[in-house]
């Protein structure tokens, strides 16, 4: 046999389409920890004030810059912020959510100082960092 016919071997073909999908894998990685990506896209950014009041939210947008002070996120529609999904936020220090469906208990820094809550069905916040 000839070594031309065997240029692109099933095996290469492969190993391309491998290294393919690894580059694509890196890619959605990268994105998906950009951390001025989502939040900073559907809300507004002002230095570390996060405002994303009334943009009909249902959850949580992604990628809320660390050093964010005050999230603003009243007059939407979330049911539920994940329950230690502000816990690192540890410059945090106001937080609305004023206006929403949330039903569930979740943690904040012991950072937040002030909160608003109005219109929530929420029984109870966990004080999570509160001592420390
Ligand atoms: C929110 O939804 C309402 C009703 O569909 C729409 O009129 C309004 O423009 C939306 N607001 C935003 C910020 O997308
Ligand atoms: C923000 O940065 C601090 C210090 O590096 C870190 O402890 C914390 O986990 C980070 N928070 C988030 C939400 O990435």
């Amino acid at each position: 046999m000839s070594p031309g016919k065997r240029r692109t071997s099933p095996t290469i073909a492969a190993m391309g389409l491998v290294v393919m999908l690894q580059l694509l894998a890196m890619l959605t990685t990268a994105v998906a920890v950009n951390p001025t990506g989502q939040a900073c896209d559907v809300c507004e950014c002002k230095g570390p004030v996060v405002i994303c009041t009334g943009r009909n939210l249902t959850e949580l947008p992604r990628g809320i810059p660390n050093g964010t002070k005050a999230l603003e996120l009243g007059d939407n529609f979330l049911r539920e912020i994940p329950y230690d999904g502000l816990l690192e936020f540890r410059s945090l220090v106001k937080i609305n959510i004023a206006n929403n469906l949330i039903k569930t208990p979740f943690k904040l820094p012991g950072s937040v100082r002030v909160i608003f809550l109005d219109v929530n069905r929420i029984s109870e916040i966990q004080p999570g960092g509160f001592a420390g």
